[in-house]
């Protein structure tokens, strides 16, 4: 399913204003922590959903968030919630990733966020997004993008709170769309999907696309802090590689 129907057909289970789902505690915490200081910076996110991520970044302090997304239901949350808070710099455009442009190489940027974002794509374009990454960003720029664990579908099995289930085997699999499933704190889901990708695969797209310098590569799990606050929710996924986090700059 593109992933258009996905997210117009759900918008509203994932607008939110404080942390519920899964991967906002066990992945876009992190995120952000990695972004730094954003004072004063100028922030493209692509494939923003509703806005969750951007909003942090422009609370922080960061001069302007454009994001981008597909999805009509999921940008008209986003400009909604932004409204609703008061907030300034934040700025939403429709636009399949895929195939648009985005940024300005005339007007390059400080900072590129993509969280989950290409678990949506096949590798060619992600391939083309990274090669635009790269020409958007100043020298000094830093880019960030996580996606799902490439090991996770094999070893978690399809239940609550997060899964991604395989249609075939790790290496033969690349390019194929993996349903999956990931729980909010108050027992709803919402339906996520996973493009299968092999950690050769970003490597090698990252390097095709010229990111000349190794990545910080961190895989993403539930921690001690994340158990102690909700035993039975966290509990199941404790020791699972579930997402990973790249950062590089240009
Ligand atoms: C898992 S959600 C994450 C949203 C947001 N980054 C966050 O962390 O809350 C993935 C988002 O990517 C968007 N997306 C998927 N494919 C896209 C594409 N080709 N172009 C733009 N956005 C896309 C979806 O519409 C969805 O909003």
């Amino acid at each position: 399913m593109e992933a258009k129907e996905i997210y117009d057909g759900h918008a509203d289970l994932w607008v939110r204003k404080a942390p519920i789902l899964l991967s906002d505690y066990s992945a876009r915490p992190r995120v952000l922590e990695l972004c730094g200081d954003v004072k004063g910076l100028t922030v493209l996110d692509l494939g923003c959903g509703e806005g969750y991520v951007g909003r942090q970044v422009a609370k922080s302090g960061a001069h302007s968030v454009t994001g981008y997304d597909v999805s009509r239901a999921m940008i008209d949350g986003a400009n909604q919630t932004a409204a609703a808070m008061g907030l300034e710099g934040l700025s939403y455009h429709v636009s399949d990733l895929r195939q648009a442009e985005f940024g300005d190489p005339q007007n390059p940027v400080d900072l590129v966020i993509a969280v989950f974002l290409f678990n949506y794509m096949d590798a060619d374009s992600m391939s083309r997004i990274l090669k635009r990454v790269r020409q958007v960003l100043k020298p000094e720029g830093r880019f960030i993008f996580t996606v799902p664990h490439p090991m996770l579908p094999w070893i978690k099995p399809a239940e609550r709170p997060f899964y991604m289930r395989p249609e075939g085997g790790y290496f033969s699999s690349v390019d194929v769309p993996f349903p999956g499933r990931i729980w909010r704190r108050d027992g709803e889901s919402v339906e996520v999907q996973a493009v299968h990708k092999t950690f050769t695969t970003y490597f090698r797209a990252l390097g095709e696309a010229g990111f000349g310098q190794m990545p910080v590569v961190e895989e993403l799990h539930i921690t001690a802090d994340h158990v102690a606050l909700d035993p039975d929710f966290f509990g199941p996924l404790v020791d699972l590689p579930l997402h990973v986090a790249f950062s590089l700059s240009p």
